[in-house]
């Protein structure tokens, strides 16, 4: 049994208690947290990106992950939920929706006017 604890940006966490092995995007299903996945976890959209810290707990990136990160937002600790399984507990950020940011950057340039 692991835990994965969901930290959003708004500071707002979900905990989810899984078995052993299971994805991060399926513990967010069961735990009914909001987090993105276009392709259903086919490893081609790359919407479920989290951030995880401490990666000691869950699976290594396997070739289809490494290629769809890349080096770059691998090194910055992302993710795909959908490929990355969990044996430990283990902290998962879940970036704010690129549409939202876009739109909350918009509103703020707009108040600052
Ligand atoms: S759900 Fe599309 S890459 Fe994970």
């Amino acid at each position: 049994m692991a835990q994965v604890l969901f930290s959003h940006t708004d500071g707002k966490v979900d905990r989810v208690n899984i078995r052993d092995g299971q994805t991060i995007l399926r513990a967010a299903k069961q735990g009914r947290v909001s987090l993105r996945h276009k392709c259903g976890g086919q490893a081609s959209c790359t919407t479920c990106k989290v951030r995880i810290d401490n990666q000691e707990g869950v699976s290594t990136p396997e070739k289809k992950e490494r290629m769809k990160l890349g080096d770059v937002q691998l090194a910055n600790n992302m993710r795909l939920s959908c490929q990355t399984k969990v044996y430990q507990s283990v902290d998962a950020h879940i970036p704010e929706d690129p549409y939202k940011a876009r739109i909350r950057k918009l509103l703020e340039a707009e108040r600052n006017q």
